[in-house]
């Protein structure tokens, strides 16, 4: 290939695409993808690069798994696509739904498919909505959140998101939203006579419900580990009194795991690390690896009696709901999964990716905090890591460290100051000893 041939390509894209995120000067840099190769992908100069994010966190098993595309394939040849809606279905997501029922938290066993999170979150919104109103409380309609969670952006998701920069473009947002302060270990402040950090910022749900009373509030949502908003790992006890909150007060208990699902935290699904089980579920990305959109929810069995026996029709539906192809790529990727272990992998591989970074940078000045659950950590660049006190957003540390990075073969995305790095469970060891080595190295390059 030539090296002029992504710069043809980006002239060629600017001319007629609108990009997610989309902004023309930070495109004018962009990469064109063309190749992959398990953790690598390869762009169209021919330039191999670690996949730091696994795509955007979903491709857990790597590029070019013949599993994943011939299941596809198959699957496309022997039919492309029925209807889901009720009165039809088709084998891969009969069992596809079989296998989650195994797989997932044990009161959830039945399933709903989406092509992706966002429109899992606003599945979950309705369905959790419904829910109360066939329960005789149809007040029960408000959604809690946190801050830096996120759960997509589609209108509802988005009102949902508590990452700010999503909202003003689009406001007004829908009213009856609210967010809780992250539990974010390396910055939340507890009252001094907390019990703990973690029971202090669960906490903060019980003063949310009580505030907009708990007959309005229908459902709190929450990533076991936020992702987008910077990896970020809760405290031991939080959880488990989330769960208590959300018992007495009767609020549904969300657990939005489109990261952290199938593996990635080295568990197979994230809330198992604290033994707490949610009344609702939702997952997207790696239950295909990226070969195909989908997500879903999950719900429990209160929740899909009380839907089955009410004898009227949930009025919610999308066209690629249950995919077929979607679905036998779900199914050859949960096999996958369990064959080679996934979560074992992410486990190890997570300590290993871990230690390393810490080895080589836990002494450094900027350095305040790097941390990480599995096969998902961050570095978080501060001015001074005795105050925390944080880099003036306009000195762009963290997009500089990403471009050093990048020119040392290691792609991925930045939150602020927060180098996110998710490669995929697949990573060889000695890749990942290569990622602690090009971060120690573009640190310094920066920050030396
Ligand atoms: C936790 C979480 N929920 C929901 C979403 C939204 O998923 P999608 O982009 O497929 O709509 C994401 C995307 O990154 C996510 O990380």
């Amino acid at each position: 290939m030539s090296n002029n041939a992504e710069a043809e390509l980006l002239d060629r894209d600017s001319n007629h695409l609108i990009h997610p995120l989309h902004n023309r000067s930070a495109h004018n840099k962009g990469k064109v993808w063309v190749g992959g190769e398990g953790e690598y992908l390869i762009d169209a100069n021919g330039e191999k690069f670690i996949d730091g994010l696994s795509g955007l966190w979903n491709n857990t098993a790597g590029n070019g798994r013949k599993e994943l595309y011939e299941a596809g394939s198959r699957q496309l040849e022997e039919m492309a696509f029925a209807s889901g809606y009720a009165g039809s279905s088709n084998p891969r997501a009969i069992e596809l739904a079989e296998k989650l029922a195994k797989l997932t938290y044990s009161n959830i066993n039945q399933f709903y498919f989406t092509s992706g999170g966002g429109e899992s979150t606003d599945s979950n919104i309705k369905m959790a909505r419904y829910y109360w109103k066939l329960k005789g409380k149809p007040n029960k309609t408000k959604v809690i959140s946190r801050v830096l969670g996120y759960h997509g952006v589609t209108l509802a998701a988005m009102c949902a998101t508590g990452i700010n920069i999503y909202w003003p473009m689009f406001e007004p947002r829908i009213p009856g939203f609210s967010h809780i302060p992250s539990p974010y270990p390396y910055f939340y402040q507890a009252p001094e006579n907390a019990e703990s950090q973690g029971i202090a910022a669960a906490n903060e749900l019980e003063k949310a419900i009580l505030e907009e009373g708990a007959d309005t509030v229908a459902m709190f949502i929450a990533e076991p580990v936020q992702g987008a908003g910077g990896v970020i790992v809760p405290q031991n006890d939080y959880f488990p009194r989330i769960r208590e909150i959300c018992d007495k007060y009767e609020v549904l208990f969300v657990a939005d795991e489109v990261i952290t699902g199938f593996g990635r935290t080295g568990r197979m699904f994230g809330l198992e690390h604290w033994g707490v089980k949610p009344d609702m579920m939702q997952f997207a990305k790696a239950i295909t690896s990226g070969y195909f959109p989908l997500g879903g929810i999950g719900v429990s069995d209160e929740i899909a009696n009380t839907m089955n026996e009410s004898g009227k029709p949930w009025m919610h539906a999308y066209t690629y709901s249950a995919h077929p192809t979607g679905c036998a790529i779900a199914c050859a990727m949960l096999d996958l999964i369990e064959k080679e272990d996934f979560p074992s992998q992410a486990e190890r591989k997570g300590k290993r990716l871990l230690v390393g970074l810490k080895d080589s940078l836990g002494h450094h000045p900027n350095v305040g905090e790097i941390r990480g659950l599995g096969m998902m950590c961050a570095i978080e660049y501060v001015k001074n890591r005795d105050t925390k006190e944080l880099f003036d957003a306009n000195d762009g540390i963290g997009a500089k460290i990403n471009t050093e990075a990048m020119k040392r073969g290691f792609f991925s995305r930045v939150k602020g100051d927060v180098c996110l790095i998710a490669p995929p469970i697949v990573t060889s060891d000695s890749t990942i000893d290569h990622i602690v080595d090009i971060f120690a190295e573009s640190t310094k390059s920066v920050l030396s």
